[in-house]
């Protein structure tokens, strides 16, 4: 595994925490769940919009659009150690594929570079594309509902 800038430099926050699922002990797997619950939290939004649910607003999106590229970019460092307690749904193929499981990251990575945020068509194609990138790592290195 290469070496990356430590999870452990990631400012934690405590609070309204959803991302505390019962069983997570672990400040590494509240880290990554909070990370994930942020990401799939902007995404919503942005769907939302594009699908005219809530009303579109182009620098709004954009906004949302680049903090979705930073989170996503941060997904990694995220999964830097094996840890995987009773709250984690974590598969442990993640470590024994990294390079694999850093593609997928990748592929989501590219995914969200290419959102245009220009009108809600634009939008909703990306998003869609977003979305399968997120469902491909998901069915490999996430344990089923
Ligand atoms: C490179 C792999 C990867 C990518 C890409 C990825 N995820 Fe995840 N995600 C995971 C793993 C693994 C977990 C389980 C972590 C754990 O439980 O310790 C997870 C957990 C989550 C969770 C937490 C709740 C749950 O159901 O387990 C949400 C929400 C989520 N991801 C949303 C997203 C969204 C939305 C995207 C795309 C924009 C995305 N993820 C992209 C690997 C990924």
């Amino acid at each position: 595994m290469p070496l990356r800038l430590s999870a452990a430099l990631v400012p934690l926050i405590f609070a309204g925490a959803a991302f505390a699922l019962p069983g997570t002990q672990s400040t590494d797997v509240m880290k990554r769940l909070r990370l994930m619950t942020q990401i799939r939290d902007t995404s919503t939004t942005l769907g939302s919009m594009a699908r005219g649910e809530t009303t579109f607003d182009a620098d709004h999106a954009g906004r949302l659009a680049s903090k979705l590229r930073a989170d996503v970019a941060a997904i990694p460092i995220h999964f830097e150690f094996q840890v995987i307690d009773a709250g984690s749904r974590a598969r442990p193929l993640i470590w024994a594929d990294w390079s694999g499981f850093e593609e997928a990251a990748a592929r989501t990575e590219a995914a969200a570079a290419a959102l245009r945020t220009d009108t809600p068509e634009q939008l909703g194609a990306g998003i869609k594309v977003l979305e399968q990138s997120c469902q491909n790592c998901h069915r490999r290195y996430r344990l089923a509902d």
